[in-house]
């Protein structure tokens, strides 16, 4: 399938993309409970606006959870650790310069694959998936700037700067990063 989800012409589902510790890849029915932990979870949407209540999860979420080009599932020692999506924003945004139809990067890890480089390792690999399909597209990133784990992640990555707003009642930092 060639997808769209306006990213731009991608194949999807990738072929697995393998780096040092970790396997990328799409969504698959296996991931199903740790994803659900992913999104139930409290100290992973501390700074996203509160976790989804477990219940409406095993409700929601469907048998094969939903595929989308762009979104990663990170995956160590064959169980999922964390996810990885790159997607064009709309309306969303609440940034003075962010335009919707921006590529952006967004990540979630369990907790107890922080603190290990996991995320790092896994955000790299997507952004070079993105510069191979669609050479020389920026992407975006935003955060609470009170996310010290998301702000230190987001410099290692070569996001620099664009802007600091004000938004859901927090400081919000957008950081760019230009096609390379
Ligand atoms: C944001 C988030 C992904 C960052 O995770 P993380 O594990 O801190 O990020 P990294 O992968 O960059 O790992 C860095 C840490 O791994 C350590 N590390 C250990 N071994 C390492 C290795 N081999 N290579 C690199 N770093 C290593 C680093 O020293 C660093 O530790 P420190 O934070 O104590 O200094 C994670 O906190 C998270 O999922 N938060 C909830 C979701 C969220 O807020 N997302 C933001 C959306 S905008």
């Amino acid at each position: 399938m060639t997808g769209s989800l306006e990213l731009g012409p991608v194949a999807w589902p990738p072929t697995a993309i393998t780096t040092e510790r970790l396997v990328l890849r799409a969504p698959e029915p296996r991931d199903r409970p740790a994803l659900i932990e992913l999104l139930s979870t409290p100290e992973v949407h501390t700074y996203l606006g509160g976790p989804h209540s477990r219940d409406d999860l095993e409700r929601t979420v469907p048998e094969t959870p939903h595929q989308r080009p762009g979104l990663f599932v990170a995956e160590r020692d064959g169980a999922l650790i964390g996810t990885v999506e790159l997607k064009r924003t709309k309306g969303e945004y609440r940034s003075p310069i962010g335009q919707d139809g921006d590529a952006e990067i967004g990540y979630l890890f369990l907790p107890r694959a922080w603190g290990h480089g996991y995320a790092a390792e896994a955000c790299a690999a997507a952004l070079d998936w993105l510069a191979t399909a669609l050479p020389d597209e920026p992407v975006v990133l935003c955060t609470q700037t009170a996310n010290t784990r998301s702000m230190r992640l987001a410099r290692k990555l070569g996001f620099t700067e664009a802007e600091r707003y004000e938004a859901w009642g927090a400081e919000q930092w957008m950081g760019i990063r230009t096609g390379r």
